[in-house]
């Protein structure tokens, strides 16, 4: 079959790689992709939010399954106008319509969800410009650290954790009424603080049934030792060492469940992967968010311990067939480091040329921010290149993405060289 799947990062350079390796493949295309789709797949120079463009696209090159990789789209309907459209009603999209890419597009719609349906997270109250004063109240009747969040999408911005009680409500005032994050903070979610140690959870869904994927850990600050600003992830490791089968089940069954059974009961359909942020705080999971695709990072170190054929998993997804299938998962640790522009995430610079990618032998190579110019691969955003390695445990993996880490160069290169330290 020909498929297309929608994006440019590590983890649709990740997922291309691992579609591609099907022999039910005819023809793969990633819009707009980046330097590492390019020598997999067809990458077509279409934007991810650019419906029109998708459907001429799809029709002229008889698509049969469409991938979402990043929430935007999700949000904005992509699935949804597939769906309304009657030449591609037909042609399967994996990823939510706009209703259930909600649990990521708002926060409070996602906090309601997980109250209705008595799923472990964070006590909050929620507030508007109407009743920022409750909202000052609010804060002053909880302990530091304070939690805001604005409740739509702020390109990963919108989460404040400030210890301030007079910072906490400049910055609720700078959040609803000084539009800090334009509408994304017309409503902000005020949340109790969960200290403890994070972990992602992916699952795969048909709406009907599920599949729990490899858990992943990721480290989202730039610096080491998990200081400085918060980024995208620097690096990821899977399986996790510290989730054993008790925690693997309290997992499962008080939050996998009930939200596969929520969206059922809310009637809201769901196909695709769902991502779950969790942290555990005494032994107990509980929920900091929910995303609509699978996590970056993560994908680079969750989809090389995928045994299947990727294809025939999606497919069951298509199908609601996905209870009849089994997943395969590889007993060794995978671990990603990603490379990123000096400056990021702040200000950087691109367009500088990326050499030493054909000497690495033993690990996975993923792009992120990268295009090819006149046959040269060059840098085209913070986070530029992942080296993926397996081991016999996660130390071993990480040895070897290391070792050959070191053999990558660009102008201002940084890489965090603590991922795992925690651990
Ligand atoms: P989010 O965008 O909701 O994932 O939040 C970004 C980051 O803020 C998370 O990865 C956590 O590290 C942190 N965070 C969010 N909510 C809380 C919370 N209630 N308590 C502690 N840390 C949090
Ligand atoms: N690595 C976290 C994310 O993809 O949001």
């Amino acid at each position: 079959m020909n498929i297309l799947l929608l994006g440019s990062g590590g983890r649709e350079h990740t997922l291309a790689w691992k579609i591609s390796q099907s022999n039910k493949v005819k023809k793969l295309f990633v819009a707009p992709g980046n330097a590492g789709t390019s020598k997999i797949a067809n990458n077509i120079d279409v934007k991810v939010d650019d419906f029109g463009q998708i459907k001429e696209l799809v029709l002229a090159e008889n698509i049969e399954m469409v991938v979402v990789g990043p929430e935007d789209p999700l949000v904005k309907g992509i699935h949804d106008f597939f769906l309304q459209d009657a030449e591609l009603a037909q042609i399967p999209v994996i990823g939510p319509q706009k209703l259930g890419a909600t649990l990521e597009g708002s926060k409070e719609f996602a906090k309601t969800f997980m109250k209705r349906h008595n799923i472990p997270t964070a006590a909050y109250e929620s507030f508007t410009l109407d009743s920022m004063e409750e909202g000052f109240l609010f804060l002053e009747s909880m302990n530091p650290p304070y939690v805001l969040k604005a409740d739509g999408l702020a390109a990963g911005k919108g989460v404040l954790i400030l210890n301030d009680i007079n910072e906490a409500k400049e910055e609720l005032k700078a959040m609803l009424a000084d539009a800090k994050f334009g509408v994304a903070s017309q409503t902000v979610v005020i949340e109790e603080f969960l200290n403890g140690i994070e972990l992602s959870c992916f699952v795969l869904t048909d709406g009907e049934h599920y599949k729990i994927l490899p858990m992943a850990k990721d480290y989202k600050r730039i610096g080491e030792g998990d200081t400085g600003l918060n980024t995208g992830g620097m690096g990821a490791i899977s399986p996790v060492p510290f989730v054993d089968g008790a925690f693997m089940q309290k997992i499962e069954e008080r939050i996998v469940k009930p939200t596969i059974v929520g969206l059922k009961k809310d009637s809201i359909p769901y196909v695709g992967f769902i991502f779950i942020g969790l942290i555990k705080v005494d032994g107990e999971p509980k929920v900091i968010e929910y995303n609509v695709r699978m996590g970056d990072p993560e994908t680079e170190v969750v989809m090389p311990r995928i045994k299947n054929d990727f294809v025939e998993v999606l497919q069951a997804v298509a199908e609601k067939k996905l209870g009849e299938l089994r997943l395969d998962i590889d007993e060794r640790s995978a671990v990603t480091v990603m490379t990123v522009s000096g400056g990021y995430p702040e200000a950087y610079e691109k367009g500088k040329e990326i050499f030493g990618l054909d000497e690495i032998y033993d690990s996975l190579i993923f792009h992120a921010g990268t295009k090819e110019e006149n046959g040269k691969v060059m840098t085209n955003g913070g986070r530029v290149i992942a080296v993926t390695s397996y081991g016999n445990d996660f130390r071993e993996a990480l040895a070897v993405s290391y070792k050959n880490i070191e053999k990558i160069c660009f102008d201002d290169i940084y890489y965090r060289k603590d991922i795992g330290f925690d651990l």
